[in-house]
């Protein structure tokens, strides 16, 4: 690909998350995707939720044309989830036993593997299963897979991943696991017990993503990156960021200060991650401040746009652009 690529090493693909909806009425976010990003994933379409809302529903159109969208532009692709609290469809929170839970999971990451077998280069194959504080509800998150499964709905889905697709990079991903504090040095050492875990059981992970939601209100340990990357590595497991973008809580007005935090933050972010050596891949949860999950979820209490992504509403890029 001809993309710009992560310029520490220049091999570090750069990628992009993009939404069916805008692709089709918007060709100045479908050419900026090509022409800024390496890799092109789908941000939600290939979800649990998305891909079969009901038992009797697969909807496979919208994944269908984003990675073939990506393919057709000679960009790598990847998915994302088959387990997240947030995408599971109410017929599986109605489910009553384990077995048919364990049945469920199965039937769904083998057909939807087995469907993008060679597109994808591997999956997010479980999202955010680490609890929110670990200090006071750890380890995991209480989800539904969690309360029907146990802890083991972690390595069926591993496994039922690599069964379907044996070439994919198997991915576990979380927030929360870039800053400095006792709660994120939590979340941290969960995330390597959990891959210890796995591998302990023989089961294949081939990497970490730390999505990489930033917050202006909050520091990046940038050593506990580098310590963090270089346990992994020890484990044979590499690290991605998977979902950058800047939640911009500061009480400062404008696009300058608010472009300036971020800068600052995806450069620690970067610094941090690449001390050691260079991730597998830095992916951007967007395309451009047109469309982003920060406006709609964690907007600005002052009421000013969200400037999230590295490229602006007018696809120009910003400067912290540059850094990736
Ligand atoms: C978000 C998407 O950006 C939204 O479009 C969607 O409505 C909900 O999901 N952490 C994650 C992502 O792991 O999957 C979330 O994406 C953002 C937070």
């Amino acid at each position: 690909a001809e993309g710009h690529g992560a310029s520490r090493s220049g091999t570090v693909p750069l990628g992009c998350a993009i939404q069916a909806e805008y692709l089709d009425v918007d060709p100045a976010y479908r050419n900026a995707a090509v022409e800024y990003f390496d890799l092109i994933m789908p941000m939600n379409e290939l979800k649990f939720g998305q891909i079969r809302p009901t038992r009797d529903s697969w909807n496979f159109e919208p994944a269908d044309r984003l990675v073939e969208f990506a393919l057709s532009h000679g960009r790598s692709t990847r998915g994302t989830c088959h387990v997240w609290w947030n995408s599971t469809p109410e017929w599986v929170d109605r489910i009553e036993t384990a077995r048919e839970a364990e049945a469920a999971l199965i039937e769904h990451i083998e057909r939807v593997g087995d469907r993008y077998r060679g597109k994808l280069i591997g999956w997010d194959v479980v999202n955010e299963v680490i609890a929110n504080n670990p200090l006071s509800e750890g380890p995991l998150r209480r989800t539904a897979w969690l309360k029907k499964l146990g802890p083991r709905h972690i390595p069926i889905a591993f496994e039922a991943t690599a069964r379907a697709d044996p070439d994919a990079r198997l991915v576990i991903n979380d927030y929360d696991l870039e800053f400095a504090g006792p709660r994120y040095d939590a979340r941290r050492e969960v995330m390597l017990t959990i891959v210890r875990q796995l591998q302990d059981r023989n089961v294949a992970v081939t990497g970490v993503g730390i999505q990489g939601h930033l917050y202006a209100d909050r520091t990046i340990d940038k050593d506990a990156l580098e310590r963090f990357h270089r346990t992994l590595d020890g484990l044979g497991v590499g690290l991605l960021v998977t979902e950058l973008d800047v939640i911009d809580w500061e009480s400062v007005p404008g696009a300058e200060p608010q472009d300036a935090t971020a800068h600052r933050l995806v450069a620690d972010l970067l610094d941090g991650v690449f001390a050691f050596q260079a991730p597998e891949s830095v992916i951007v949860w967007g395309v451009s401040d047109r469309y982003s999950w920060v406006s709609d979820v964690l907007p600005r209490p002052d009421g000013h746009p969200s400037r999230p992504l590295p490229l602006d509403r007018d696809m120009s890029p910003k400067r912290w652009m540059t850094l990736l």
